[in-house]
């Protein structure tokens, strides 16, 4: 794939839960990005950290969720840190989510219909949109500058503020030590002025331009409106010179017309109620629900799981998002409506070019869906790469066993479970915290964590066996065998 614009970008996250046992630690430090028009998918067994990192981008983590670090940029600014208002713009407006249990989703007492037809009503003046798409990259540009300050400027803060508490904490400070507060004070001050220098600099002049942006989007909004209205003023008054001149009989259907010119006025100054009904019917129609004018009508409980599903999905939809997460989104189906969806999704995706992270703990869905791949194991990203890296040149040991416990395309059997449990996310492991279930650990494992690895230039992993120190290791012959095979099949 070429070079491709990151329309969403996760950097160093830190997600911690306030328990009553103490501090889970449920995603330690994570980044990724996700490319205009790719399918992420971040797989991982149950536990791993998906959900938390899916819910920290939608900004619906529970309130014992501390966030600890990081930041989450999407259109120029961090998620992590928009007002709730600004928020909830974005959340299903410009990125929809899909969960795994519909029904959680769905209000059990309003009709499929009424479900459909809300969310486009919300954002239903179209002035306004047209007016936010014209600024729209202008903005985005100003904002990223903006933002990009502001989290040097408070990482830069928070690291010296750690260092000053760890300093408070100590009796009686050496004159050295005192002198290195003085100097880090002093180096934090310039550090903060040279930023603010530098990326001020870079927002004035961004700032200009959006602020000619800006300009220019009134006016063309504006004399937008201004024809459309005069055309309807125009069409209006020709219709009722008609309608005057017209015999009985044709009286009715005259007044047809102006009803119909009216509406296709409004229509085109915002969603009116008839539009946003069309629009519903079309994307139930896109997501695959037969009869959809008599589906419209009925409530959730009277769909099957698949087609619950699918109404999420249209519902997902209808802001026309450009990305789409989802989180598990088959795993509460059997086999063959999961297929189904599967194929949907990639559909709607293909269709629409939506960019789209996809959650599973299933290497096998992962196949079907994945351009690259995030593996995920105790909240951390263990190995990262192209979906062609993934499954034929996989290095981390866990990725390995993951390889190894997807079922057999033929005999449908579970070649081999992964042995042991994942760790108890209070108390996770010092250094790969996979060691204690791996047959491949070695001393290192269990005291450092090993830093990510280059493989390639898009592929990562995070394990010891990738120093140049450590001893030539081969991956099972159950996963290479599975490789050779699926070569010679493609
Ligand atoms: N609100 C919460 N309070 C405490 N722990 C939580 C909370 N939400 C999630 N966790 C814990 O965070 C870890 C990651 O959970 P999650 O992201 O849901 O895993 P999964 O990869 O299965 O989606 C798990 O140990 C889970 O128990
Ligand atoms: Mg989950």
């Amino acid at each position: 794939m070429a070079e491709q614009e990151k329309v969403l970008e996760v950097n160093n996250l830190v997600v911690s839960f306030k328990t009553d046992n103490g501090i889970l630690r449920a995603v330690r430090d994570i980044s990724f990005d996700l490319k205009r028009g790719e399918t992420l998918c971040i797989v991982g067994e149950s536990g791993s950290g998906k959900s938390v990192t899916s819910k920290a981008i939608m900004g619906i983590l529970a309130n014992n969720a501390i966030i600890e670090g990081g930041n989450i940029m999407y259109r120029g600014e961090n998620l992590l840190e928009v007002s709730e208002d600004e928020f909830y713009k974005i959340r299903g407006h410009k990125i929809g989510m899909i969960f795994q249990d519909p029904l959680s989703s769905l209000n059990p007492i309003v009709r499929i219909g009424k479900q459909i037809t809300e969310a486009m009503l919300i954002n239903s003046d179209k002035l306004k949109l047209m007016y936010n798409d014209l600024i729209s990259d202008d903005l985005i540009r100003y904002k990223n500058t903006i933002t990009k300050m502001n989290i040097a400027i408070s990482t830069e803060k928070r690291n010296l503020e750690n260092y000053l508490n760890e300093m408070k904490a100590k009796k009686g400070l050496t004159a050295a030590e005192k002198q290195e507060i003085a100097d880090r004070k002093k180096a934090y001050k310039e550090f903060e002025k040279k930023t603010r220098a530098e990326y001020g600099e870079k927002a004035k002049a961004l700032k200009a331009v959006l602020d000619q942006t800006e300009k220019d989007a009134k006016q063309k909004v504006k004399a937008y409106k201004a024809q459309v209205t005069a055309e309807h003023k125009a069409a209006a008054a020709e219709l009722q010179k008609k309608l005057a001149a017209a015999p009985e009989s044709q009286k009715a259907d005259i007044k047809k017309q102006i009803e119909a010119e009216k509406e296709e006025f409004t229509n085109k100054l915002k969603i009116t109620k008839a539009e946003a009904k069309r629009r519903a019917l079309k994307i139930m129609r896109e997501v695959g629900i037969p009869e959809p004018e008599r589906r419209y009508k009925q409530y959730p409980f009277e769909f099957s799981g698949g087609m619950r599903q699918r109404i999420v999905i249209a519902i997902a939809l209808t802001a026309s998002p450009e990305i789409l997460i989802c989180d598990e989104p088959t795993t509460a189906l059997d086999v063959t409506i999961q297929a189904q969806i599967l194929e949907l999704i990639n559909k709607i995706k293909e269709e629409r070019q939506l960019s789209c992270i996809f959650i599973t703990h299933d290497l096998g869905v992962v196949a079907n869906m994945a351009d690259r791949v995030a593996v995920m194991y105790a909240g951390k990203i263990v190995e990262y790469g192209t979906a062609e890296e993934i499954f034929y040149d996989p290095r981390h040991p866990y990725t390995w066993a993951l390889l190894s416990s997807i079922p057999d395309v033929d005999s449908k059997e579970k070649l081999e479970a992964i042995p042991g449990t994942p760790p108890n996310m209070i108390y996770p492991p010092k250094g790969d915290a996979f060691a204690a279930r791996s047959r491949y650990a070695m001393n290192i494992d269990y005291r450092e964590q090993p830093p990510m690895f280059k493989i390639s230039d898009t592929h990562y992993a995070a394990t010891w066996l990738l120093d140049p120190h450590a001893p030539k290791v081969e991956m099972p012959k159950i996963v290479s065998e599975r490789i050779r095979i699926s070569l010679e099949n493609s």
